[in-house]
């Protein structure tokens, strides 16, 4: 495990010991009525019940847990064990049957080629440096025709100051970097303690689509409130949305995950 994963899964130890944001499991009233809730997403057609589901870097007691509520076979991959001990709790508690694995997204070794039919993964790519393996490890465990729906941190989000200037909201990154992100506290754009790193269009879109995924819907979900004080959360989502969800299925035919062969457009 690299420094950068090691120093993410320390970090989300200590937030979930510390019960910050993202650590929160979820509440009897959405465990309890996680079926009609999940029924809403028309991205997962029909019910989940039955269904087995992957929820990708997703511990914390509360994504795994209303999915099984709601009659998924779920496995919860994450690389906190302590996030996933709030996953074990909070089944122990509702008499749920999960599998917990405490592993990296980008090495999903452990798991079996196409086992699974769904994959939810909430924001977390900026935790790795290099999405691409990401995309084709989650390719290789989802069945052909199975979908993968993920959000992520949008590029221009993490270019972008937290806090306006008289200018508005400066884009102080640069696109193209590679290195981490300087971390930023006290904003609810990023998280304090982690190292995270953007991903472009590119990367994100162009990637998905080169593990052997098709995309078949976008949203940018919407937190822009009207009349929200300047330089708050809500006020900066209207200038620049923060997160990008994407619905992708698994085409049928294996796709070649050699970068060598994969077609470059130079120019
Ligand atoms: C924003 S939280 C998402 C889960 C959150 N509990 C929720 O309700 O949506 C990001 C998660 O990514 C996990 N994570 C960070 N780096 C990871 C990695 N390399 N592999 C797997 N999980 C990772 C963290 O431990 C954390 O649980």
């Amino acid at each position: 495990m690299s420094s950068v994963h090691d120093h993410n899964r320390r970090a989300w130890d200590e937030r979930a010991r510390k019960q910050q944001v993202f650590t929160r499991p979820a509440s009897n009233d959405e465990i309890d009525h996680a079926e009609g809730l999940l029924a809403a997403n028309e991205w997962i057609e029909g019910s989940v019940r039955g269904k087995r589901l992957l929820c990708l870097a997703a511990g914390g007691g509360r994504q795994a847990i209303r999915y099984a509520a709601a009659g998924a076979i779920v496995t919860v991959v994450d690389i906190s064990p302590e996030m996933l001990a709030l996953d074990r709790q909070v089944a122990a508690e509702k008499g749920l049957a999960i599998t917990t694995v405490a592993a990296s997204m980008d090495d999903l070794s452990m798991l079996d080629a196409n086992a699974f039919d769904v994959v939810m993964q909430p924001v977390s790519t900026c935790y790795v440096p290099d999405v691409q393996p990401v995309f084709d490890q989650v390719a290789r465990v989802t069945c052909p025709g199975g979908v993968y729906i993920s959000q992520h941190k949008q590029p221009g989000s993490l270019q972008a100051d937290v806090k306006p200037s008289a200018r508005g909201y400066e884009l102080i990154e640069p696109y193209y970097r590679t290195r981490p992100l300087p971390e930023v506290v006290g904003s609810r754009h990023r998280e304090a303690g982690t190292v995270e790193f953007l991903h472009r269009w590119e990367q994100l879109i162009g990637g998905m689509c080169r593990s052997g995924f098709v995309i078949e819907d976008l949203m940018e979900p919407r937190h822009y409130q009207r009349d929200a004080p300047t330089g708050s959360f809500a006020d900066r989502s209207g200038y620049l949305p923060p997160y990008v969800l994407i619905k992708a299925r698994r085409t049928s035919q294996n796709m070649d995950a050699d970068m060598s062969k994969r077609v470059v457009f130079v120019g």
